[in-house]
Order: structure tokens, then C-alpha cells, then sequence
């Protein structure tokens, strides 16, 4: 099992925040330590040693941390914020909500990643065998559910509001990923499409993110809604460029399948944007995609090629910029506190991330 220190890890978002706050810094390296011990111990509470290991095998894999950073960052804007950094009594237990809020974010996250990667038929997560890969579909379709009733029973534990915001993101999302599988609606365009769904299966969950930080730590209603609002816009900035990632990167950087929208024929933007292109090399990669899943290696290397060399990259990097920009200007509501310019960096590093 990893050790678990309140040591920052150099790759951690934080770090390549480059806050200018020593104190700011300081409450979330110890906000995301309390807020993964959370995540463990709920992940492990079960009396079974095996099915203990099979939930946390994913957390302990790796991941960002994004979705708790977020939650922190958020509570920043909360009335409880300055009393919020692990102090005893009832300070102790506002610093607890957040870091619940925290946990119960991530678990919805890990649990999607379970029934996400039995959908694509994803091999690999955060370098290791996904777990469906691991331990088969069934096995990989029940830790997705244990740990998303997890999640619920956190919320529960933080009240009304909480258990009312996770169902409306947990709806979204799985919706999202089921729109994914429908595809458009008759005379819906494949692009309005393609971001509704992004909205609602990426989105959604960034947006809880920093709503419920924001309101576990008591935020006035404007800051709520200003959050909310961000939220969704990076969400839709994170998955514009994961799809970009898709056939950019190599499997060692993002620790995912290599070109596994093309493979399997999920039309991501910039593919559907490369479908509507002209010239012999759209033509090509037209053949590819329009012939289904790619079940041939070669045939998905070339793909991935024919995307890296197309102008349908350079327009999905202007569209994936725009929305960037939205998010950015989402903050202007705000109250300019160091946590306003951390989340503005964020928005750098998603539009810019490499994995
Ligand atoms: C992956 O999310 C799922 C998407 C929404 C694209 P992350 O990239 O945040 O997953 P981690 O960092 O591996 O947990
Ligand atoms: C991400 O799905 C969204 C959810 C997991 C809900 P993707 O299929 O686009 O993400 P990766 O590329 O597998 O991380
Ligand atoms: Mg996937
Ligand atoms: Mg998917």
C-alpha cells in the first residue's frame, strides 16, 4: 500500500500551480492529504480484505486530485474558510466537511472511471491494467457501484443539499455517457451534440466539485453560482483536451490505451471535425473512421497520424481555447482572493495538460 504523507508530490497540481500564497499552499497540501485519507479509509471500509484491495487499487494507482483541489479551492470563497484549516473543536469538524466533500467527489470520479473503462474497453489507467482488465467487467461494474454508494453516503453525512447536488452530477454524468452511446438525435448536429455531452458527463462533476466545496463552507449565493459556472466551462476545457490527448500522447504519458476514441469510435471534436474536412488525407481518414471500430493496430496508428496532421487539431485547439477563456472570464464574479488567481492558473494547466 502507498504511504500516505502530507508531503506534496512534485508532479502534484499544486506545485505547478505556482501560488504565490505560502498560505494558501500550505491548507491545500493539507486539505488533499486529510481529503485522501478520507477517500481510503471509505474506499476500504469493507469486511473483506479482497474486495478492500480491489477499491482502492485504482485510487492508489494514481490521479490528479483534480476534483478534491477543486472542492478546496472553492471552500476558499466560504464564510468558514479561515477557521477551516485543522484546527480542533469546531474548527476541526468545518476542515472535516471539506475534506468529506472532498473524498465524496473523487469517489464519484473513481467510480465512473470503473464503468467508463468497461464501456471503452479501456486496458489501461493511470499506467497499470484498468480494472476491468484486471479482474473482468462484473468485478470492474461493482466497485464502479460500491464506490459511487460510497460517495452517497458521504453526502449524507454532510446533509440535504449535499445528497441533492450529487444525484443531480451523478445523473448528468451517466446520462452523458449515454448520449455518448446514442449519438445525436435525429437533425441534432453532431458538434451541439458532442458538447452536451461533454457538459454532462465531464462537466457535471466539476461543477459539483466546486459547488459543494463552496457550500460546505458556507460561500454567499453569488460565489456559489459563480463556481458553478466555472466549473462546467473547465470541465468542458478538461475533456476538449483529453479528447485531444487521445491521439497526441504517448500511452506512457497520459497511462491510458493510445488512440482508444479513434479505435473504438468514439467521434470526439476534433474528429468529427476532421470528418467534415476535404483533400485525400480527410479522405483517408474518413475511410478509417467511417469503416468502425479500428480494430487493426497500424490502421489506429495511421489514424492518429492523419488527426496530428490535420487542421481539424488546430480548429479543436481554437474551439478548446474560447472555452478556456469562458472559464477564465466565469471568476471575474468573484471576490479577488489568492484562491481566484489559483483557479485561473488551473485553467492553464488543463487547457495545456500532457496527462
Ligand atoms: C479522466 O479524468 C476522465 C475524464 C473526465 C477525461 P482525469 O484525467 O482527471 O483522471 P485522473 O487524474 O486519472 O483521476
Ligand atoms: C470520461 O470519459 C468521462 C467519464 C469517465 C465520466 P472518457 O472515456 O472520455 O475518458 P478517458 O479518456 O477514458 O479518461
Ligand atoms: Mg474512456
Ligand atoms: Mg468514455
Amino acid at each position: 500500500m502507498t504511504t500516505l504523507t502530507a508531503e506534496p508530490r512534485p508532479d502534484s497540481l499544486v506545485g505547478r500551480l505556482n501560488l504565490a500564497d505560502p498560505g494558501l499552499t500550505a491548507r491545500l497540501h493539507g486539505g488533499l492529504a486529510d481529503a485522501e485519507s478520507r477517500l481510503r479509509e471509505t474506499a476500504a471500509d469493507v469486511p473483506s480484505a479482497l474486495v478492500a484491495e480491489w477499491s482502492r487499487y485504482l485510487i492508489e494507482a494514481g490521479g490528479k486530485r483534480l476534483r478534491p483541489l477543486l472542492v478546496l479551492l472553492a471552500a476558499e470563497f466560504g464564510a468558514k474558510s479561515d477557521e477551516a484549516d485543522g484546527a480542533d473543536g469546531a474548527d476541526g469538524a468545518a476542515a472535516g466537511r471539506i475534506s468529506d466533500a472532498a473524498a465524496l467527489v473523487e469517489l464519484v470520479h473513481v467510480a465512473s472511471l470503473h464503468h467508463d473503462d468497461v464501456m471503452d474497453g479501456a486496458r489501461s489507467r493511470h499506467g497499470v491494467p484498468s480494472a476491468p482488465a484486471r479482474w473482468g467487467n462484473r468485478t470492474a461494474v461493482l466497485l464502479g457501484d460500491r464506490l459511487l454508494v460510497k460517495a452517497g453516503q458521504l453526502a449524507a453525512d454532510l446533509g440535504d443539499g449535499a445528497i441533492r447536488l450529487q444525484g443531480e452530477a451523478a445523473e448528468r454524468l451517466v446520462r452523458g455517457q449515454l448520449r455518448e452511446l446514442t449519438g445525436p438525435e435525429a437533425g441534432e448536429s453532431p458538434v451541439t451534440h458532442h458538447f452536451a455531452v461533454i457538459a454532462d458527463k465531464t462537466g457535471s462533476l466539476l461543477s459539483l466539485a466546486v459547488r459543494l466545496g463552496a457550500e460546505v463552507a458556507g460561500a454567499p449565493e453569488p460565489a456559489v453560482r459563480a463556481l458553478a459556472a466555472y466549473g462546467e466551462q473547465l470541465g468542458i476545457v478538461f475533456q476538449l483536451s483529453d479528447d485531444l490527448l487521445d491521439f497526441a500522447s504517448e500511452p506512457a504519458d497520459s497511462g491510458k490505451d493510445a488512440a482508444l476514441d479513434l479505435a473504438v469510435g468514439v467521434r470526439t471534436l476534433p474528429v468529427l471535425l476532421a470528418l467534415s474536412e476535404d483533400g485525400p488525407r480527410a479522405a483517408e481518414l474518413r475511410a478509417l473512421l467511417e469503416a468502425g471500430p479500428l480494430a487493426d493496430d497500424s490502421d489506429r496508428r495511421r489514424a492518429a497520424e492523419l488527426m496530428r496532421n490535420s487542421s481539424a487539431e488546430a480548429r479543436a485547439r481554437e474551439l478548446l481555447h474560447a472555452c478556456a477563456t469562458d472559464a477564465r472570464d466565469a471568476l471575474a464574479a468573484l471576490p479577488d482572493v489568492p484562491a481566484r488567481a489559483a483557479l485561473a492558473a488551473l485553467v492553464g494547466l488543463v487547457e495545456h495538460r500532457s496527462a
